[in-house]
């Protein structure tokens, strides 16, 4: 009876859903369901709200941004998901430091994140706060299945908890240390250091252990699965060694923040399998269509995430889609930390930049640039406002900035002229000289961007085209077109040679501008928008040589001086 109610009241909360999509896919012939196309599906964690975002969580965001933004440009369909984890004892205790409900309290601290992804020009289809109603009702779903299939026991529990991490510690993972603002002896995480403390209760508990081989074997056919490749050995040896069932609850009197169990109110649903459960969310769960479920994105393309959440998506998250035969997200991107004076910028401690104050100070997209281009995946990287000085000078100002307007300042060539007849010239021939290197460099470049894009390595994607950047102002300086143009009864071959060469140097830019997109979106629209390329043949299959004949009339002025183009000084440096 229980269970039946549970499903009417169920279906009548996602009914309207439910019927958008049986109509669109009746609506044509019965092989519609499966032939809906899986859009490519990116999420970030959704991050806890007991604080404000500092520099780590807008690094999160702008990298799946850029995978998101890449599909986008090549034409596929994309989502892209981050949110805010707002249940759980951190933020309970938090919402209680601070004297405030917690729902209040949340509703505050979500904004600032919904802020941060906006301001980062986050290109997200959704926002997750763990406390939606939709989000809540798939969460009770996942638990009322996993019960069903027999994977949820009760029990005694009894261990070390960590409030800061959100996780029960095996003794051997502990250790006695002092602390040094206070002097007092507490035991901590040796992982992270954080506090745990003592608890003793009971609770519901996840049949983990019994899916111990399926997990084992699936790494096993999917070494790739986790970027780096590297990380993976650290999931396997942990599963083989401390694989254990999971408490998945928590006494109501402990903890009340949080989705109650179904059924036993005097629970509350762990915190990690609330959160975990939220890409699933967006993507319809539970009420997709049969023989559609992949319309809404599942299974997500890639999780990104850092390296200090790893377990939980590497081993709890599948374990926990297993446990219900749900498909398994193809692949999880783990990058690494920034550092500030080398010690992790993390929220609880306190040692952090502040992104606001970095976009107002940098902009957003020399900042995204700087991120992604100095950005860690296998190692952290320190942050340093010198290092974001030196890359902006060099590669933004002067590499990318400085090349435009080189090429489309000057009144002595005519840019949209040298494109539209640059058709009719003669052909560069095989012999290798300045102008057919040129050729080649921009030639391979799209598709050494796409492999590297592939590889989920957007440092390695723009490495390349800033590579590109600084050849083609050496290309330029070594052409010397200046000369051929102020040349009195230029030859013919001079002639053809000046054309070839400012033709070059505005496909490096086209094609640039094109690649740089989902990077650094609003300069590469700009940038586009001054070499005069039309809003429609902006997309990956225009970025080749030749593809576009019909460029070169300014949409945008490209300024006077070298100083008020794509990349005007910076305020302040130090
Ligand atoms: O772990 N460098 O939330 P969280 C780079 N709610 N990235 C960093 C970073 C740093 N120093 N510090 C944090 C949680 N991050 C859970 C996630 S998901 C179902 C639930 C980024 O607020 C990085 O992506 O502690 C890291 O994994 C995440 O923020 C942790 O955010
Ligand atoms: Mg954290």
């Amino acid at each position: 009876m229980r269970r039946l109610w549970r499903l009417s009241s169920l279906r009548r909360v996602r009914s309207s859903h439910v019927l958008i999509r049986t109509l669109s896919t009746t609506n044509g012939a019965n092989t519609n369901a499966a032939a809906v196309e899986k859009p490519y599906y990116v999420t970030t964690p959704i991050f806890y709200v007991n604080a404000s975002p500092h520099i780590g969580h807008m690094y999160t965001m702008v990298l799946a941004d850029s995978f998101k933004r890449w599909q986008t440009l090549k034409g596929n369909k994309a989502l892209l998901c981050t949110g805010t984890d707002e249940h759980g004892m951190k933020i309970q205790r938090a919402a209680a430091l601070e004297d405030v409900p917690p729902r209040q309290f949340c509703d505050a601290n979500a904004a600032i994140f919904k802020d941060l992804a906006q301001r980062s020009r986050i290109d997200n289809d959704f926002f997750v706060r763990t406390t939606d109603p939709d989000h809540v009702e798939a969460v009770k779903h996942f638990w009322f299945l996993l019960n069903q299939k027999g994977f949820i026991y009760e029990s005694k529990h009894e261990g070390w908890y960590c409030v800061s991490d959100e996780c029960f510690y095996p003794e051997s993972l502990i250790e006695k240390t002092v602390d040094p603002m206070s002097g007092q002896v507490r035991m901590t995480s040796i992982e992270t250091g954080s506090v745990v403390e003592w608890t003793q209760e009971k609770n519901y508990h996840f049949r983990m252990t019994a899916l111990k081989d399926r997990l084992l074997q699936f790494y096993e056919q999917n070494p790739e699965w986790v970027v780096p490749a590297s990380r993976m050995s650290e999931v396997v040896n942990w599963v083989k060694n401390n694989l254990e069932d999971l408490s998945i609850s928590r006494p109501v009197d402990r903890l009340s923040w949080g989705i109650p169990v179904p059924d036993d109110p005097g629970q509350t649903v762990y915190v990690w399998v609330d959160a975990l459960i939220n890409y699933l969310t967006k993507a319809g769960f539970p009420g997709w269509t049969p023989g559609a479920e992949h319309a809404g994105g599942w299974p997500a393309d890639v999780h990104v995430i850092g390296k200090d959440i790893v377990r939980f998506h590497c081993v709890y998250w599948p374990a926990l889609l297993l446990a219900l035969d749900l498909p398994l997200p193809k692949r999880i991107l783990s990058h690494a930390h920034w550092t500030l004076g080398r010690k992790k910028m993390s929220k609880s401690t306190g040692n952090v930049v502040n992104p606001f104050f970095a976009i107002e100070r940098w902009g957003a997209d020399p900042m995204r640039f700087f991120l992604l281009h100095d950005g860690g995946i296998a190692y952290d990287s320190d942050y340093s406002n010198a290092a974001i000085v030196e890359r902006y000078k060099k590669l933004l100002q002067w590499g990318t900035g400085n090349l435009t307007s080189r090429i489309t300042r000057p009144k002595s060539w005519d840019v949209r002229f040298m494109v539209e007849t640059a058709e009719r010239l003669p052909p560069l021939g095989e012999k290798p000289s300045l102008l057919s290197e040129q050729r080649q460099l921009l030639l391979v470049l799209p598709e050494a961007v796409s492999r590297h894009m592939d590889q989920l390595n957007p440092a390695g994607a723009l490495k390349e085209i800033m590579a590109v950047m600084t050849q083609t102002n050496k290309f330029v300086t070594d052409a010397e077109p200046w000369n051929l143009v102020k040349a009195k009864d230029l030859k013919l071959r001079d002639e053809q040679r000046l054309r070839w060469t400012i033709y070059l140097a505005a496909e490096a830019l086209r094609i640039s501008g094109i690649l740089l997109q989902p990077f650094i979106p609003d300069k590469a629209e700009e940038m586009l928008d001054i070499v005069g390329v039309d809003r429609t043949r902006r997309r990956f299959e225009d970025a080749r040589v030749g593809a576009d004949f019909t460029y070169g009339t300014p949409m945008r002025d490209p300024g006077k001086s070298a100083y008020d183009g794509l990349f005007p000084p910076l305020p302040v440096e130090d």
